[in-house]
């Protein structure tokens, strides 16, 4: 059996036995410098399997759109989807801290729409955290606001896919010095609004680095280097469900794209040739007379 510290009691325990990770338990993992690790998930056996594997933050993403209901960005995605797809993961993970996305126009129309929204990932769905894009004024307003009605609130900024319009396309953010200057500011306000973290998406590592070691909070990257508190990727993308384009900071660690597709060939080929249910794969009479009783009725037709 594995041992680790439990940063919060500062007792050792088995792993499995670790209690629900929590948001101070996440700032001293930053303190100790020990990396967080986290994953999206969007449905209950995925979410099991990252829970069972050790991952520390779950976040329900908007990429839900893009990876599992099939839109070409994440503008579509609506609060019924995003609720619908968090309580699935809260039923199957236990231990890690979970965080619901908003998704678009969740959090654009009113300060009283915006905490009734993050508000339901919590008291419907069971979340923990909600997560935010962006870092105006407007914005760090409502983040405020949702602090202070006891919504834990995580940042996003660098790169946001739902300014996609904006943007144009998804590309790296902070290369040049006005755009870093901006993100490393709007890092400073978050942080000010009261997130208890910042996802730092697309920007060169170095800025990120800078961020990290400003911040009080964790910084948790995708697509912006070895040296954030935390990293998170998009879990269709590391393990390869779709077998499209991905971006250059994505690691495939296994091609279950491949391996699904080999294994639902050799399915059809199975059924197409007949050894599939063969003997073992399927139930039998016990009872001699019930055959016969079958096989008498099937003679008078
Ligand atoms: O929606 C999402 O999956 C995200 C991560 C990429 C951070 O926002």
């Amino acid at each position: 059996m594995t041992y680790r510290r439990d940063g919060e009691k500062g007792l050792k325990m088995p792993e499995d036995k670790i209690p629900k990770i929590t948001i101070p338990y996440l700032h001293k993992k930053k303190q100790q410098g020990e990396k967080i690790v986290a994953l999206t998930a969007y449905d209950f056996p995925t979410a099991k399997i990252v829970d069972e594997a050790g991952i520390d933050l779950i976040l329900v993403g908007d990429s839900l759109g893009m990876v599992v209901l099939g839109y070409e960005n994440t503008i579509p995605v609506t609060m019924e989807e995003m609720i619908h797809h968090t309580k699935a993961v809260v039923r199957a993970a236990k231990r890690p801290l979970i965080v619901g996305d908003m998704p678009y126009f969740s959090f654009h129309m009113s300060v009283d729409e915006t905490v009734r929204n993050a508000s339901r990932f919590l008291k419907e769905a069971g979340a923990q955290a909600v997560k935010i894009e962006g870092a105006s004024q407007k914005r760090l307003k409502l983040i405020e606001t949702l602090v202070e009605a006891e919504i834990p609130v995580m940042g996003h900024v660098g790169l946001t896919p739902q300014s996609i319009y904006h943007l144009g396309q998804f590309k790296v953010k902070g290369k040049e010095i006005e755009e870093a200057k901006k993100i490393m500011q709007n890092a400073e306000d978050l942080e000010k609004a009261g997130v208890f973290s910042i996802v730092l998406e697309c920007i060169p590592m170095e800025l990120a680095r800078e961020i990290t070691l400003k911040r009080n909070v964790p910084t948790i990257g995708i697509g912006a280097g070895p040296h954030c508190d935390g990293q998170i990727l998009v879990f269709h993308d590391l393990v390869g469900y779709a077998n499209g384009y991905l971006p250059k900071f994505v690691k495939k660690y296994v091609d279950i794209h491949g391996s699904l597709n080999k294994a639902i060939r050799e399915y059809i080929e199975d059924v197409k040739e007949g050894t599939f249910p063969d003997d073992s794969k399927s139930y039998h009479l016990k009872k001699k007379e019930v055959l016969e009783q079958i096989l008498e009725k099937k003679e008078k037709k």
